[in-house]
């Protein structure tokens, strides 16, 4: 098999070979480990105190704090950098990302455009670039929930996740990484609210041992069987608007213990959080025994030091991963 040393960027899922992704998971769950020996892990200055640049124009939790902790973990700095000053009108994205790519070795960007994500990749060659959220995709989230899954199943082939809601950026990531590791994606979402055709094309062409992408109208028809159920937020960031025309769109696509009862018997319910108890999902679901959850969060830190490494540092690795 391939193995790739030079990965630029993570704009997408897409950046990754399907043995990137399982490498990065199978890292992320050695690192995991590693972290029991705190400042004496093998790779507690695997980044030699080298920057890295966190630049969110959209709140998070989750992301920014985990891409925080993991940079120091890792013997790097952070460098916040605020949205206003490198998004707004006082000088050309080339130019800001120009001016970084001297200082840092990698940008985490959450913003609205997928377009400023690329801009920044194309005009820094030597600035590794993280996707850390998008209007249209939500990779390093994809990587953290099927670590979590591999954890809970062991293998991930031939397994099905039944996402239930609107066809956002965190449904596009899971079709592509979903496909790429062997696992059936079934997505139910209301007509105006699909997966597009063209993620479903992304999907199909990066698929694995027979991974198949599905796209249904009624949720029982997608949960139906499932090994693990998802949502997400109704209105995601920048939608604002919109929100009370989409909780009538999406009435009838919570996932709620109803729905839970067609899944397999052992289903798991996750989802990327932040989450909205009565909407989405019923609070029973979500804070019962079958919601990993706290665990995704918890991988978004694991996930998040193993693509840090594999971009930025990549031959500090003296942990070659088997690939599967
Ligand atoms: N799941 C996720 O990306 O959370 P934040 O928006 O808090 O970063
Ligand atoms: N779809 C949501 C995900 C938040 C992590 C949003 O974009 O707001």
């Amino acid at each position: 098999m391939r193995q790739r040393t030079a990965l630029k960027d993570f704009r997408s899922v897409l950046d990754f070979e399907p043995s990137d992704v399982k490498r990065c998971l199978d890292l992320a769950r050695w690192l995991k480990d590693e972290r029991r020996h705190g400042g004496t892990a093998s790779t507690a200055t695997a980044l030699g105190g080298r920057h890295v640049a966190l630049l969110f124009d959209k709140p998070s939790l989750r992301t920014h704090s985990t891409f925080q902790i993991a940079t120091h973990e890792l013997g790097g700095q952070v460098l916040d950098v605020p949205a206003e000053v490198a998004l707004g009108s006082r000088e050309p994205l080339a130019d800001v990302a120009r001016n970084l790519s001297r200082w840092v070795d990698v940008i985490v960007i959450r913003t609205f455009a997928q377009a400023i994500v690329e801009g920044f990749a194309a005009a820094a060659p030597d600035l590794h670039v993280i996707n850390a959220l998008t209007d249209q995709e939500h990779p390093c989230q994809a990587l953290a929930d099927f670590l979590t899954l591999q954890e809970r199943w062991g293998q991930l082939g031939g397994r099905t996740l039944a996402f239930v809601g609107d066809g956002n950026n965190v449904a596009a990531s899971l079709a592509h990484a979903g496909a790429m590791l062997g696992v059936h994606v079934r997505l139910a979402c209301p007509d105006d609210h699909q997966l597009s055709d063209r993620v479903v094309r992304e999907a199909e062409a990066v698929a694995r041992g027979g991974a198949t992408i599905r796209r249904f109208r009624d949720p029982h028809d997608a949960v139906r069987g499932a090994d693990a159920v998802y949502t997400d937020v109704w209105t995601s960031m920048g939608q604002e608007e919109e929100a009370a025309e989409r909780r009538q769109a999406f009435a009838a696509y919570q996932v709620n213990e109803a729905l839970m009862a067609a899944a397999a018997p052992r289903a798991v319910f996750m989802h990327c959080l932040p989450a909205h108890r009565g909407e989405e999902v019923s609070a029973e679901v979500l804070d019962s025994a079958a919601s990993v959850v706290f665990e995704q969060a918890d991988n978004r830190l694991h996930t998040g030091k193993a693509l840090l490494l594999m971009l930025a540092a990549p031959m500090t690795l003296t942990y070659q991963p088997a690939f599967s």
